[in-house]
């Protein structure tokens, strides 16, 4: 059993079968990546996953519950944390408010506006922030607005406010899309780091092989909302589905 099981899940927009009857069963512990072209269904099933999209059919078990039926917030308080293929964070405010916000979310389950007005007090949670900056690198951009951060460190900093609640299993879509190479290379050591400090499972959708080569311990193909094969990273290398699912002719 592993700690994500999604069994028969499919979904549908109008006439088109985004997803089909996708299993997929994420290890404890492991990082995972499902890979797969331009419109495959990945963003449809990590939307899934973290109830932003609720399928037409299967179920989606995390750590034994059904996240189905269950809002996003309640699904983030399961566990799980997820890193969107666009960053989802607060231009106007500085590095450090944007990493307090799911501090403050973890400990009283809901954002509270007056909430920056306490911060001096709240000395548990501004050391967890500053711990969590100083992990990725970030500290000394803490003053930082953070529309004025670059796009790796855009990612990197929704990555610290998923992390500051530490999630049993990280979502990751496309962490390094739009990065230069050092950008994804760094992000790439940032992960493995993460991953030996803490207890996570990682799911991580990627187009960029080298990522997914450097990071996945398992792998998921995907094309046309069906998965094609899945393996290690060593069997998936050359391998004639995925072939297949990149040159389109899947099926
Ligand atoms: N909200 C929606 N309404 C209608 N169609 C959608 C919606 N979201 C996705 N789709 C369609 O579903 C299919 C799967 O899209 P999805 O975004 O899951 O693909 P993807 O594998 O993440 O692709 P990419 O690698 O480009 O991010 C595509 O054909 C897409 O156009
Ligand atoms: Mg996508």
């Amino acid at each position: 059993m592993g700690i994500l099981e999604v069994k028969g899940v499919g979904k549908r927009f109008g006439g088109l079968q985004a997803l089909g009857d996708v299993n997929l069963s994420v290890q404890e512990n492991t990082v995972h990546a499902i890979i797969g072209p331009n419109g495959a269904g990945k963003s449809t099933l990590l939307n899934c996953l973290i109830g932003k999209l609720i399928p037409d059919t299967g179920s989606v078990m995390f750590d034994g519950q059904s996240v189905l039926g269950r809002k996003p917030h309640e699904i983030n308080q399961m566990g799980i944390s997820r890193v969107f293929q666009t960053p989802e964070i607060f231009g106007d405010l500085t590095v450090f408010e944007n990493v307090m916000i799911p501090c403050f979310a973890k400990r009283d389950g809901a954002f509270r506006l007056h909430a920056f007005e306490s911060v001096p007090k709240e000395k548990d949670l501004v050391q967890q922030a500053e711990e969590m900056l100083t992990e990725m690198n970030m500290i000394d951009k803490r003053h930082m607005h953070a529309a004025a951060l670059s796009r790796g460190d855009k990612r990197r900093l929704e990555m610290a406010m998923c992390l500051v609640q530490q999630p049993k299993l990280l979502l990751l879509d496309e962490p390094t899309a739009g990065m230069a190479r050092a950008d994804t290379n760094n992000t790439i050591d940032l992960l493995k780091e993460i991953k030996e400090k803490r207890d996570i499972t990682m799911a991580i959708i990627e187009h960029d092989m080298h990522v997914v080569f450097s990071l996945a311990e398992r792998i998921t193909v995907l094309a046309q909302g069906t998965p094609l094969v899945e393996d290690t990273p060593d069997n998936i290398k050359g391998h004639p589905k995925v072939q297949e699912a990149y040159l389109g002719q899947a099926h």
